[in-house]
Formats: C-alpha cells, structure tokens, sequence
C-alpha cells in the first residue's frame, strides 16, 4: 500500500480498507522523497502496521525509528552501493529495481538480470527482486537469480482492481517491449514512463539531446517541472 497519494487520514481510511479486504499480512511503503513523513509515520505507528519499505531516499533516515518500534523495513535500491549502505543502517531486507522497473528510477539504471544476483551475492539479508517482473516466468527467473520474491508495479498498476483509468491500462497491455520512455536521466528525478508521443517528446529535449541550447534547456526544466507537478499531485 503506497502512502504518497493520501493525506494522513486518507492512508488510515486506505489501511482500514486493506484490513477490510484481506487478513493477509500486508506492508505499506514511505518514500523518503516526499516531505510528509512524520505524519504517515504516526499513522503507521497508530494503525499497528507491521511492514515498511522505504524507497527513493537515504535508508538511514527511518530504519532506526522504525525497527525501535519492532516494525520490519525493508528498502528500495538500484545498485550495489545502496544496498550495502541499507544493510548498514540495518534494514531487514532490500527490494532490489533493476531500471526497467516503472516509476521514478536511479538515473545510471541496471538491469534486474545483473543487479538481483550481484546484491544476493554481496549481503545476508533476503532480497525482493523488481523491476520487468510481470508473470510466473519473470517471477522463477528471479527467484532463480536468488531473489526470494518479488514487487511487481507496472503489472499491478494494470489489473482489474487498480484505480488507474482504463484507457491507461488498455495502453500498457497494449504496449510493446519497445514501449518505455526513459525520462530526465541528467536533470532529476529519473522515471521510466509509458511511451507515448509526449513522452517521446520529452525523451527528444533531454538535457544531453539538447546541447547547451538555453531554450531547450528552459523547455526540459519546464517540462519536468510540470511532469513532477503532476506525480506530486497522483
Ligand atoms: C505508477 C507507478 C507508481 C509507483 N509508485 C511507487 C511508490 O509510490 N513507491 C515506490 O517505492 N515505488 C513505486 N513504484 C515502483 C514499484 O513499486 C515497483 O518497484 C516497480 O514498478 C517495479 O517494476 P515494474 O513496473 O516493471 O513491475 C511505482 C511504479 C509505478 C509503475
């Protein structure tokens, strides 16, 4: 359950919901890029979650705070050096992206192929492989690389019981492999986004694309500006 999209008693209304639903275990996820965590802290900590991973930051900000509480956190990262620094600050576990996940991304991106079985191979903590995980293959793929499960967005994002508009999903399922968009890999924050003619666009007037042309460097900060207006407001 992602906490970005919800004002405090939005996500305690989304945990009840999720109690609601299932009596499965389940685990809400903080980013650390986001100035709110106090509040979806407290929340947390009200609700009784028992689960957080923490993504899109330094892990050394919440593990602490939150392993006092007896909470288990694991957290997000897209290379070697993050995951050892995580495991420094003492996470229970990794989810480990390789770049061709979706959503925001670390701008030099690995693929999940070479990255799960590097860090697996660098740490004793269980590790979640993500990124291009979107069926049973994909998924014994990376169990067979030593992950021992999997996140998967992109997939979950397109089934029947997301919110997502339907046009939207129609466009992922539709999509071909050659169908994402790498996008703002010089200015930040990096994504991965659906290939569409705007994100094409946006993909043409990357910094590097555009030399040092003020205008088009003007254009790429307005366009990412507006680009993180909008994720800030999902
Ligand atoms: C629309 C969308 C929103 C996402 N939001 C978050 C988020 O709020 N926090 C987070 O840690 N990861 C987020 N992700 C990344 C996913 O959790 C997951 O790691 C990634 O999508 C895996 O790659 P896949 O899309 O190939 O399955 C998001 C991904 C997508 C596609």
């Amino acid at each position: 359950l992602e906490s970005g999209s919800f004002d405090p008693a939005g996500f305690a209304a989304e945990i009840d919901r999720m109690r609601e639903l299932t009596s499965a275990p389940f685990g809400v996820n903080v980013t650390l890029l986001a100035k709110r965590e106090p509040t979806v802290i407290d929340v947390i900590l009200e609700q009784g979650v028992r689960l957080v991973t923490t993504s899109a930051g330094d892990p050394t900000i919440l593990t602490s705070t939150l392993k006092q509480r007896g909470l288990t956190v694991f957290h997000v990262v897209p290379n070697l050096a993050a995951a050892l620094k995580a495991v420094d600050a003492g996470v229970d576990g990794l989810v480990v992206e390789g770049g061709e996940g979706g959503g925001f991304k670390n701008p030099r991106d690995v693929a999940t192929i070479v990255l799960v079985p590097l860090v697996v191979s660098k740490v004793d903590v269980p590790v979640i492989a993500a990124g291009g995980i979107a069926d049973g293959v994909s998924m014994a793929a990376a169990l067979a690389l030593g992950a021992e499960g999997v996140q998967m967005g992109t997939r979950m994002m397109s089934s029947a019981e997301s919110p997502v508009h339907a046009n939207w999903k129609d466009a992922v399922v539709a999509a071909e492999e050659t169908d994402t968009v790498f996008l703002s890999r010089f200015e930040g924050p990096s994504f991965r986004a659906l290939r569409t003619a705007y994100s094409t666009e946006l993909e043409r007037r990357d910094k590097w694309a555009c030399g040092s042309s003020v205008a088009c460097a003007i254009s790429t900060s307005a366009a990412t500006w507006r680009l993180r207006s909008r994720w800030a407001a999902r």
